[in-house]
């Protein structure tokens, strides 16, 4: 079933490459070997690359805009802009969330002022006083009165200048109701005619359900906007990886097969962040094949190698040379 595309002699020819690389890379040294940084470079050297494309931190200017991350955005912009009070994105794990915050982010002009909270599972206090600092504001006094009388001063000061004050809580699904209507009493502070604090909550879909606790419906009836973001659709699978490939400086030399695609997109669901693992390995098998066509036999193989079902075929010769694979992989 694995290596359709690939014959036979081509796979064995390629793995014999491979032990020559896994011999002088143990794959238990892969981490701290300085070794690794070269392995790397080749990696990008190969494809002609400046960077790797499908890393999983939350890079924005990797971003893809996709339909429904083109809309999260303007619906962010356009309840930031229009002072709407709580704002709420919600999404799966992997949709894209956080990469979106942050391109949100460079994009506020700046007579917005931004705190963004990724750590959002802080006990009370540090939380509050996480979200001043972030505010820029130097905490004077480590007390709840203080920390919220700073604050107050701070948002009207900004009024008086006419900025606009905008929280991110990533994660939000994490944060306790009480944490949540604490939150809400921050943005209190309103003038008769406009709201002072924009507060957007960002969370996996577990979000929802927090905020339908019947304790908090006095924030869930302030929340102007809310919005879902679903995964890629398959026809965007191709887009992404592309553009993600272009913004890693590739000439277009890498190419993925069409039935390579079908394979990531059952496999991915068309979420990014899973997209983003299979490209990763299934680049870094060309790489040892040599071959900058990403066939479906090799996606495959990739999703087994992640799933950790590799089956005694890939094993044949040396362990070394699945331990190539894998911890390059990952450690690069
Ligand atoms: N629209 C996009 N364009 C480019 N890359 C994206 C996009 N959406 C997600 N990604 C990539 O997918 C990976 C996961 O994205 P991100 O961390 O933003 O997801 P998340 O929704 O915040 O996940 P979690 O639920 O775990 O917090 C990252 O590598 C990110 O760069
Ligand atoms: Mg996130």
């Amino acid at each position: 079933m694995e290596f359709t595309n690939v014959p036979r002699s081509d796979l064995e020819t390629s793995l014999h490459k491979v032990t020559y690389k896994a011999i002088y890379t143990p794959s238990f040294m892969v981490y701290t070997n300085p070794k690794q940084n070269k392995k790397v470079s080749m990696y990008r050297e190969f494809f002609g690359l400046k960077e790797k494309p499908f890393n999983v931190t939350s890079d924005p200017d990797f971003l893809f805009l996709s339909r429904v991350h083109k809309e999260a955005l303007s619906h962010l912009t356009y309840g930031i802009k229009e002072r709407k009070g709580f704002l709420e994105i919600t999404g799966e794990i992997g949709a894209g969330k956080t990469t979106l915050c942050r391109a949100l982010l460079n994009q506020l002009d700046a007579n917005t002022k931004t705190a963004f909270i990724l750590n959002s599972t802080l006990p009370e206090m540090q939380l509050l006083e996480a979200i001043v600092e972030d505010f820029g504001i130097t905490v004077e006094r480590k007390n709840k009165v203080s920390i919220l009388k700073q604050f107050n001063n701070f948002l009207l000061e900004e009024a008086t200048r006419g900025n606009n004050v905008v929280l991110i809580i990533d994660e939000a699904q994490n944060i306790k109701p009480g944490m949540l209507e604490e939150i809400r009493m921050l943005s209190n502070l309103e003038t008769d005619k406009t709201k002072l604090l924009q507060i957007v909550l960002v969370g996996q879909p577990e979000l929802k359900n927090r905020l339908a606790s019947p304790s908090l419906k006095q924030l869930r009836q302030r929340i102007g906007v809310r919005f879902h973001i679903t995964p890629l659709s398959r026809q965007e699978v191709p887009e992404y990886i592309n553009h993600r490939l272009r913004v890693a400086g590739s000439n277009g030399m890498i190419h993925f097969t069409d039935d390579a695609i079908g394979s990531i997109f059952k496999y991915s669901g068309g979420i990014p962040r899973l997209i983003n693992v299979v490209c990763d390995k299934a680049l870094l098998s060309a790489y040892v094949m040599e071959t900058s066509e990403i066939s479906f036999g090799i996606v495959e193989r990739s999703i087994r190698e992640i799933e950790g079902v590799m089956g005694n075929e890939h094993n044949t010769g040396s362990a070394e040379k699945s331990g190539e694979l894998e911890s390059a992989n990952v450690g690069s």
